[in-house]
């Protein structure tokens, strides 16, 4: 369950607030939201309109707080289905960062399945789990593996008082550097997003499952998906392919309709494998 609800004002405006906030205000006036479930309309004092909504994962991960640059969904998409990532699957990943990839990756594998999260910076690890609380795939201040041990102490007390919600809680967090090692064993899919993959691409291949593991490598610059491709050859992988997501948004007016004069150009090449066999 999420820890937030949104808020649309008539000129669809987004707010993202706390689930048991009872008053919210802007310049269109204040609403009281005490007992107000959302899927709800409701009249400011001045006589504006504001919806009051479940937010989706999507309108979390465009408002959370962020430590470093987030995949965009384009991507997220092109990950989850070209590694065709399902219910009930482990999944590692690397880097948490600011945890986005790791919030669509705990939905895809769902309860059934995990996700362990290895991210070498104490401070990124602190704000992804704030983000991945608010959707519940992590219980509120849960210890994430490899932190110092007297913070960790404080954290899991206060989640016995505070663990109010119903979540998916599938997402372990670990502090480390993935090229030293990935400890977990029988992993059905890595994703890397992070400076060197190529580092991991052996370690990848002694950690995946056999029958059916994947790994999906995601880097900015071209040498980089060149270098991750040679490291992926070398270790024997199978059915190799990059890829590139460019999007067009569409504007539709009352004149026509023809693509946005503005996008993203560019953000990064994905590659997908599948280990191969012994
Ligand atoms: C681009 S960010 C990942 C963003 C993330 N996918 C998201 O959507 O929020 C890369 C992260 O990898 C971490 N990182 C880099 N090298 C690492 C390593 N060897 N082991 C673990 N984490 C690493 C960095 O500290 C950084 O937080």
């Amino acid at each position: 369950m999420k820890t937030k609800k949104l808020i649309i004002d008539e000129r669809e405006k987004k707010y993202l607030i706390k689930k048991d906030l009872n008053n919210f205000g802007n310049d269109l006036g204040v609403i009281d939201l005490e007992n107000v479930e959302e899927g709800t309309a409701i009249t400011s004092h001045n006589n504006h309109t504001f919806y009051i909504v479940e937010p989706t994962v999507y309108d979390i991960v465009k408002k959370m707080r962020r430590s470093v640059t987030t995949l965009l969904p384009k991507d997220i998409g092109m990950i989850l289905t070209y590694c065709g990532i399902e219910d009930g699957e482990t999944v590692v990943e690397a880097g948490t960062g600011s945890g986005a990839l790791t919030i669509y990756l705990a939905n895809a594998v769902g309860k059934n399945g995990k996700v362990i999260t290895y991210e070498k910076r104490p401070e990124f690890a602190k704000i992804a789990r704030k983000n991945l609380e608010i959707v519940g795939a992590v219980k509120k201040n849960q210890k994430i593996i490899g932190l110092e041990e007297d913070e960790n102490e404080k954290n899991e007390n206060e989640t016995s008082n505070n663990d109010k919600h119903n979540g998916l809680y599938n997402v372990i967090q670990k502090i480390g550097d993935i090229t030293e090692g990935i400890e977990e064993k029988d992993v059905d899919v890595i994703v890397l997003d992070m400076p060197d993959p190529w580092n991991v691409v052996e370690h990848a291949k002694n950690s995946l499952n056999k029958a059916k593991g994947r790994i999906a490598i995601y880097v900015p610059y071209i040498e980089q998906a060149k270098k991750s491709v040679d490291a992926l050859k070398e270790h024997g992988f199978l059915d190799i392919q990059t890829v590139e997501c460019i999007v067009r948004n569409i504007e539709i007016t009352e004149k026509g309709a023809r693509p946005s004069t503005r996008m993203i150009g560019h953000t990064g090449y994905i590659t997908i494998a599948r280990v191969r066999p012994k």
